[in-house]
């Protein structure tokens, strides 16, 4: 059986049907070479299509096929391709390729200030790395610095990336399992979104599960750090306002530092730049990635209290691309992008036009929507398989998140004709699917 948690599943009847009538001889051919030199793994083979171009909402396979992206991986918060980014991308290529270790570089300074300046509290101290995964590895390891301590907190069913060091305060069987020991003393909880069902349906299970991560702080004594993602995205679910300034509370109160993970939900996607400003919680350390590289460029940043700049003998990171002046670039267009045309007042805009058309759709068990990213819960995984696969033949690609939720994260520049457009499909495809 394959875990559904962080997306649907690659094989089986629906996929298989879908590419018999989809995919022509030639783009069968590529997705047969694909196979042959790729290591397979779940997840991610084998391949469902093959993508040729990709431009603001759209990517275009290889058929010519125009394929509006609400997946994107999160990564094309400004769209694909944006003339800006591009051409910074172009600038940057043209002057300064790379920029080895042992030497900074303007964009990298700009970018780190420009982070600083927008990141709450006193979150202005900047570490950049070449995807989210090594930035929350960067992120454990300062906190055992800073601490003392080497355990973690965390949540079962949570992705925080997959090496060994993140998958072992993640919480998914897909990679956890069959993985040999992992890190030891990475404690774990229920995730907020199971709340309700070890603590309760009388609506206050999140207080509880917020007295019960207190309770673990406190029995062990020795956390070094709780991290989490502050909306859990595969399924967009936020805990209620007042769950996280309660965890931060246990924090300080036991010594634990507070990290958020918000690789995908970064720069915009939920109406404010950063989702943790949502929640009335500063947490010690913040993880951004993905739309950061502005859809071009793996980026990921690390943005920790100043007073955590205490392990300047130490290696955190060392990534080889740890300054990359093209990503940077790439980066700084991006913030400039979301600024100069108010992406994240369109964000809000669309996200509440967005979730009130989705809550007029029928077949649906639950709509959820932070700025322009919506969650709708369907009732089974069987029916979401069904309406993704109808809406990828009309043209519109999504993921799916912990079985039946669709989740769609669509660029923060979409207009509303092609969110509207983008919504008849899907609810058509609720309808008929
Ligand atoms: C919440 C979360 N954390 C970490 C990661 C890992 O980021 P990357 O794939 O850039 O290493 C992801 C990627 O999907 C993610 O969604």
């Amino acid at each position: 059986m394959q875990d559904r948690s962080e997306g649907d599943i690659n094989l089986g009847g629906a996929r298989a049907a879908w590419q018999r009538y989809y995919i022509d001889a030639e783009t069968r051919a590529l997705l047969e070479e694909d196979s042959r030199w790729f290591l397979h793994q779940a997840l991610s083979t084998p391949c469902l299509n093959v993508v040729e171009r990709s431009e603001g909402i759209y990517l275009i396979d290889s058929a010519g096929r125009r394929i509006m992206d609400f997946h994107g991986n999160t990564v094309h918060q400004v769209g694909y391709g944006h003339p800006r980014v591009v051409e910074a991308v172009m600038r940057q290529l043209a002057t300064l390729p790379f920029s080895p270790r042992r030497y900074t570089n303007r964009a990298a300074i700009d970018l780190a200030r420009r982070l600083a300046e927008l990141a709450p509290g006193r979150l202005n101290k900047v570490l950049f790395a070449p995807g989210g995964t090594a930035a929350v590895g960067m992120a454990l390891k300062l906190a055992r610095y800073a601490t003392g301590r080497h355990k973690t907190l965390s949540m079962w069913d949570a992705f925080h990336g997959a090496s060994l060091d993140a998958i072992s305060v993640g919480g998914e069987a897909i990679f956890r399992r069959d993985a040999g020991p992992l890190l030891p003393g990475t404690e774990h909880v229920p995730p907020p979104a199971m709340a309700a069902r070890f603590f309760g349906e009388d609506g206050r299970a999140h207080e509880r599960l917020a007295d019960y991560i207190d309770y673990v702080l406190e029995v062990q004594g020795d956390v070094a750090a709780v991290i989490a993602e502050p909306v859990r995205w595969t399924t967009l679910e936020a805990p209620p306002a007042d769950f996280w300034p309660r965890v931060r509370a246990s924090c300080d109160r036991h010594g634990a530092l507070l990290i958020f993970d918000e690789i995908p939900s970064c720069l915009g996607r939920t109406g404010t730049m950063f989702a943790c400003e949502q929640f009335g919680c500063v947490p010690d350390m913040l993880v951004l990635g993905k739309g950061l590289g502005g859809g071009v460029f793996p980026m990921a940043a690390l943005i920790a209290r100043d007073d955590l700049d205490v392990a300047a003998d130490r290696a955190l990171g060392h990534y080889t691309h740890e300054k990359s002046s093209v990503g940077c670039a790439a980066a700084l267009a991006t913030l400039d992008v979301i600024r100069d045309e108010n992406l994240l007042e369109q964000s809000r805009e669309l996200g509440s036009y967005g979730l009130d058309a989705l809550r007029r759709m029928r077949a649906t068990r639950a709509v959820r929507g932070l700025g322009v990213s919506f969650g709708v819960e369907v009732e089974s995984a069987a029916q979401a398989e069904r309406v993704m696969y109808r809406c990828l033949g009309n043209g519109l690609s999504f993921k799916i998140g912990g079985g039946n939720v669709i989740t769609l994260c669509p660029p923060l520049t979409i207009t509303r004709a092609e969110l509207d457009a983008a919504f008849a499909i899907l609810d058509e495809a609720l309808q008929n699917a």
